[in-house]
């Protein structure tokens, strides 16, 4: 669908939607820049053409160099795509100051800061685009999950507010329902096998892959939307319907 568009920085890579994304787009001849934490699955991401960067973006003090560094190796960026993010699943009462703080920072904080980084010049082009992984979670907070849902809700107020202060650049988002990635494998307690077919059963359209939100962000940040800007797509397969 994109061929041969510019350089994708891809924030959080490794696995889930970030590595599908890292590995189409640049099987589509685009100069793909991924950053993950575990070099290992980086290596293997750098075997399909993809420049790899280590890095924990948790570390704010690491994002100017972080972003320079895909620059200098690869351009101006045409898209930022931030896919790294955190889920905690547990009561409010249950959560700690510090799981609050991650859960914020990597959610909300750190796509801030590379919205900051992104809207420069010396950073990405004219008509870039800015693309966020929000969640269905921002839209209907479920019990247990409340935290993570207003971090997501603020992420929407972000890309709101970017598309109208950055234009021409375009800001957009997609915004899954469940899906099985590392991130809701870590609670197989939940995401179990009878949650799946709970979710089969509410999903008209069948519940969100992988592959289904990666064709979002690659239609969004897409000259086919280049009239789209300030929005959050949701692909649940119409679970929050
Ligand atoms: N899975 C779902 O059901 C679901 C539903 C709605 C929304 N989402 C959202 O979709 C996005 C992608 O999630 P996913 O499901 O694809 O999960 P995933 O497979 O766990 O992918 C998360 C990616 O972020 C990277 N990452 C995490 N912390 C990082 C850090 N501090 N610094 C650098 N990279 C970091 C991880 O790599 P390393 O561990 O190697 O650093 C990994 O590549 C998230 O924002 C998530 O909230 C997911």
């Amino acid at each position: 669908m994109v061929e041969g568009i510019g350089h994708s920085l891809v924030i959080g890579a490794s696995s889930g939607i970030g590595r599908d994304l890292a590995v189409r787009l640049v099987s589509r001849g685009s100069k793909v820049t991924a950053v993950a934490r575990r070099a290992d699955r980086l290596a293997e991401l750098e075997a399909s053409g993809v420049y790899a960067l280590a890095g924990d973006v948790n570390d704010l003090s690491l994002l100017p160099a972080l972003v320079a560094t895909a620059v200098k190796a690869n351009g101006l960026l045409t898209s930022l795509i931030i896919c790294a993010g955190v889920q905690c699943i547990k009561p409010i009462r249950m959560m700690a100051v510090d799981e609050i703080e991650h859960l914020y920072r990597l959610n909300l904080t750190v796509p801030t800061v590379l919205a900051a980084q992104f809207a420069s010049r010396r950073i990405s082009t004219d008509d870039a685009v800015f693309c966020a992984i929000s969640s269905v979670a921002s839209l209907r907070p479920e019990p247990g999950i409340v935290a993570y849902g207003a971090s997501k809700a603020g992420l929407n107020g972000l890309i709101h507010g970017l598309a109208r202060e950055l234009g021409p650049r375009r800001v957009v988002g997609v915004a899954p329902g469940w899906l099985d990635t590392e991130l809701t494998q870590k609670f197989p307690h939940l995401y179990g096998e009878a949650f799946k077919e709970k979710l089969a059963k509410e999903s008209p359209a069948g519940p969100a892959t992988v592959s289904s939100v990666a064709d979002a962000v690659e239609f969004l940040i897409s000259p086919a939307a280049s009239r789209i800007t300030g929005v959050v797509l949701t692909v649940d397969g119409g679970a929050v319907l």
